[in-house]
């Protein structure tokens, strides 16, 4: 393993530096395969841990995408971070479909959460380092039912069992693996311009968590930045440094950054914008990362850009990875590179 990898670089510094990993891709293809194991220390299912992956059919595991992971993992002297056990999304049908025609109540749906949670954290205990514990549950400004403590109204767990199921599923985690770091996961909850309500609504719930004695032990900002609107730098290292400040690590768990393919409201050609942006933010996240002595993890949201999920969702970028389409690693790979070399 070359020693100006990202892995041995983080490794001099005690950071872990990451990727989400495509089951699609491990180990059938011999390149992204290659990277995977000799750049990072750290993995991420990108889909494979999810709830609709792991019991498409009610009763019924599927363990073995996870699994895949979990072994190549170990064999290659990685970590894992574990995604993720409470989120609105990628639930299985007949999850969604039995609370939504009413033959799954609340008493029962609580019962099968708490099932789901513990029969996954007991399968993969004592082989996961950080889990995603609970994920993207608190409002944006733009999502209309916030509650007064800045939770989303309409999320779908808060929604039908109330907001302590977050406390909750902490417990639950903690008591099936004990030694995994358990963690909050969002995006937009540090270094966001204007208000940052998103980032003291994060902060303040965890920290009441924490004086409750609830086994929460870190945040993850995840990252997801573009080349057109950016991200003020200072504050997002002072945000991960507020969140170390209650106790808990911290980690960038979900980092791309998109650029935009063909915008025509932008004032900066999308080449040249792209160019200069995209190394600089992805430098200026793995700086705060640095500078916070309880930034434990750096993981990008993918491995190249042939193969992400921006262009599915934001129509018209993409090209927000650290390789590219050809896997050849691009300038925000040489600068992350630089980043670490020079720490
Ligand atoms: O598995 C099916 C496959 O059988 C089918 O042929 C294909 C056709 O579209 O779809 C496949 O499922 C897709 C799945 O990714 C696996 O590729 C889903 O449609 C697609 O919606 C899903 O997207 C994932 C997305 O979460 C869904 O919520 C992305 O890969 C994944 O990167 C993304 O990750 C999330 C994090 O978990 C949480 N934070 C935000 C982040 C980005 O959205």
């Amino acid at each position: 393993r070359a020693d100006d990898s990202l892995r041995a670089l983080g490794a001099r510094q005690d950071l872990r530096i990451g990727t989400a990993v495509d089951d699609a891709h491990l180990g059938s293809d011999a390149a992204y395969t290659g990277i995977v194991a000799d750049q990072f220390s750290v993995v991420t299912a990108e889909n494979a841990m999810k709830w609709e992956s792991v019991e498409p059919t009610r009763g019924s595991y599927d363990w073995a995408a996870a699994d895949r992971l979990v072994r190549f993992a170990q064999q290659n002297d990685q970590s894992v971070r574990g995604h993720t056990l409470l989120w609105h999304n990628q639930l299985p049908s007949w999850l969604t479909t039995g609370v939504a025609d009413g033959t799954i109540g609340t008493a029962e749906l609580r019962d099968i959460l708490r099932k789901h949670v513990t029969d996954e954290v007991t399968r993969y205990r004592g082989k996961i380092w950080q889990w995603d514990v609970a994920n993207e549950v608190f409002a944006n400004s733009w999502d209309p039912n916030p509650l007064p403590n800045g939770l989303n109204g309409d999320d779908f767990w808060i929604k039908n069992l109330g907001e302590g199921v977050i406390a909750d599923v902490f417990r639950w985690a903690h008591q099936a693996d004990p030694k995994a770091l358990l963690f909050y996961n969002d995006y937009n909850i540090a270094g966001q311009d204007g208000s940052n309500a998103k980032f003291q609504a994060v902060h303040d719930f965890f920290a009441k968590l924490v004086a409750q004695g609830v086994p929460v032990n870190g945040i993850g900002e995840q990252g997801h930045l573009d080349t057109q609107y950016g991200f003020d730098a200072q504050r997002f290292q002072a945000d991960l440094q507020s969140y170390g400040d209650l106790g808990l690590k911290v980690a960038v768990t979900e980092a791309d950054v998109r650029t935009f393919v063909n915008n025509s409201t932008e004032q900066v050609p999308t080449s040249q914008l792209a160019a200069f942006a995209q190394p600089f933010e992805f430098s200026e996240m793995l700086k705060g990362c640095q500078l916070v002595r309880q930034c434990i993890s750096f993981t990008a949201w993918g491995v190249y850009d042939g193969d992400s999920w921006i262009p599915g969702t934001f129509a018209g970028t993409g090209y927000g990875l650290l390789y590219d389409v050809a896997m050849k690693p691009k300038p925000a790979y040489y600068a992350l590179q630089q980043d670490l070399a020079l720490a």
